[in-house]
C-alpha cells in the first residue's frame, strides 16, 4: 500500500517537498493550501515533472483537508515567512490562528499521522499544533535542529576542508537567536572537533563566528533574499523526520520534541536529540552537558517558555 504524506501550505517549503517526496517515490502527496488554484497549478505542474522523469506518483492540489483522510504522515508549513527585520517570534499571532484551525482539521481527519511542524516560531507552533490537535505528544514534532545543525555542519566543514557527511554535531534548545551549538559533542570523522582545533586546524574564533552564524542563519537568508526565507534545506530537513518514521528507522535526530522531565524541563517542546521510528518520536536521547551547556540550554528553552506564555494570555 502506497504512503499518503500531507503537505499543509503549498509554498516555498511545501512545494519543495511535493518535488523531492515525488523524486523519491515516498508515497502519494497531498498539497493543501488555503490559496485558491495555486496548489491545483502545482500539482499539475509535478505530475509533468514526473512524467518527464519517468516517475508514477500521484499529487493531488486542494483547499479540502477531507483529502488528508487516512495520511501517514503531515507536515505543516502553511503560515506566514519572515521578511527582513523581523524575528521568528514576529510571527507568533499571525501563524497561531493559522495553525490553531490546521490542529483542528488534523484531528479530524487523520489523527493518526506522524506531524511534522515546521511554521515559525517553531517551538511554539510546534505546542499548539499539539494542544489543538490533541494528538499523543509522540506524533507531533517540530523541524528546526536538523536545519540548524545543517547550517552549522555546513560551516564546519568548508573552514575544516573536509566533507559534510564526516561532520556530526547536535544544534538543541529553541529555534531562536539563542539557539545552542554543542562544540562539545561534535565530531569531524569520530574525531573530537576538541582535537581539531588543538591541531591548529580551527581556531577558537572562527568557532564562535560560525556559531554565531549559524544562530542568525536564518535571518543571513532573509536579509539576502528580501521577499522570503530558506526554504530547500527546512524542506529536506523535515524530509529526514517524515523519512525516519515511515522506513521506522530509529534515527537520531536533533528535534522540537515534547519535554516530560528530560533535560529538566517539563511541558514545553525544545529542540533535543529523539529518536525518531515508527512510533513516531519515540524517546528522548539524554546529552551530558556541562554547566555552561546547562545554562545555555535553559536560556533558550526560557525564550520558548515566553513565547508559550505569550500564546496562553492570547487565550489560547
Ligand atoms: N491554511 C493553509 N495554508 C495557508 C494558510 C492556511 N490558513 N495560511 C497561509 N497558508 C499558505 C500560504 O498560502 C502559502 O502558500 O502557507 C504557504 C506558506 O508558504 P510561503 O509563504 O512560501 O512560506 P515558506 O517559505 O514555505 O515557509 C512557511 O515555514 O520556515 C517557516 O517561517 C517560515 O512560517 C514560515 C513557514
Amino acid at each position: 500500500m502506497r504512503k499518503k504524506i500531507g503537505l499543509i501550505g503549498g509554498g516555498n517549503i511545501g512545494a519543495t517537498l511535493a518535488h523531492l517526496i515525488l523524486q523519491r517515490n515516498l508515497g502519494d502527496v497531498v498539497l493543501v493550501d488555503i490559496a485558491e488554484g495555486v496548489t491545483q497549478g502545482k500539482a499539475l505542474d509535478l505530475y509533468q515533472a514526473a512524467a518527464i522523469d519517468d516517475l508514477n506518483g500521484h499529487i493531488v492540489g486542494t483547499q479540502d483537508y477531507s483529502a488528508l483522510k487516512g495520511a501517514d504522515a503531515v507536515v505543516v508549513t502553511a503560515g506566514v515567512p519572515r521578511k527582513p527585520g523581523m524575528s521568528r517570534d514576529d510571527l507568533l499571532q499571525i501563524n497561531s490562528q493559522i495553525i490553531k484551525e490546521i490542529g483542528q482539521q488534523i484531528r479530524q481527519h487523520c489523527p493518526k499521522a506522524f506531524v511534522v511542524v515546521v511554521t515559525n516560531p517553531l517551538d511554539a507552533m510546534v505546542w499548539l499544533m499539539q494542544k489543538s490537535s490533541g494528538l499523543p505528544t509522540h506524533q507531533v514534532v517540530g523541524m528546526a535542529g536538523i536545519l540548524d545543525s545543517g547550517r552549522f555542519r555546513h560551516f564546519l566543514a568548508v573552514a575544516l576542508g573536509v566533507a559534510v557527511q564526516d561532520v556530526k554535531t547536535f544544534v538543541l534548545g529553541g529555534h531562536g537567536d539563542n539557539m545552542v551549538a554543542l562544540p562539545r559533542h561534535t565530531t569531524v570523522a569520530g574525531i573530537p572537533l576538541q582535537t581539531w582545533i588543538d591541531q591548529g586546524k580551527l581556531s577558537s574564533q572562527q568557532l564562535d563566528d560560525m556559531i554565531k552564524r549559524t544562530q542568525n542563519g536564518g535571518a543571513e537568508i532573509v536579509n539576502l533574499m528580501k521577499t522570503g526565507s530558506a526554504y530547500y534545506a527546512p524542506a529536506s530537513a523535515a524530509l529526514q523526520m517524515v523519512e525516519a518514521y515511515l522506513f521506522d528507522e530509529k534515527r537520531i535526530l536533533p528535534c522540537a520534541a515534547f519535554l516530560n522531565g528530560e533535560y529538566g524541563v517539563k511541558d514545553i517542546y525544545a529542540g533535543v536529540p529523539v529518536m525518531i521510528g515508527a512510533g513516531g518520536a519515540e524517546k528522548v536521547i539524554e546529552l551530558d552537558l556541562n554547566a555552561v551547556e546547562k545554562q545555555q540550554f535553559e536560556a533558550s528553552v526560557s525564550s520558548v517558555q515566553k513565547l508559550v506564555d505569550d500564546l496562553k494570555a492570547l487565550g489560547f
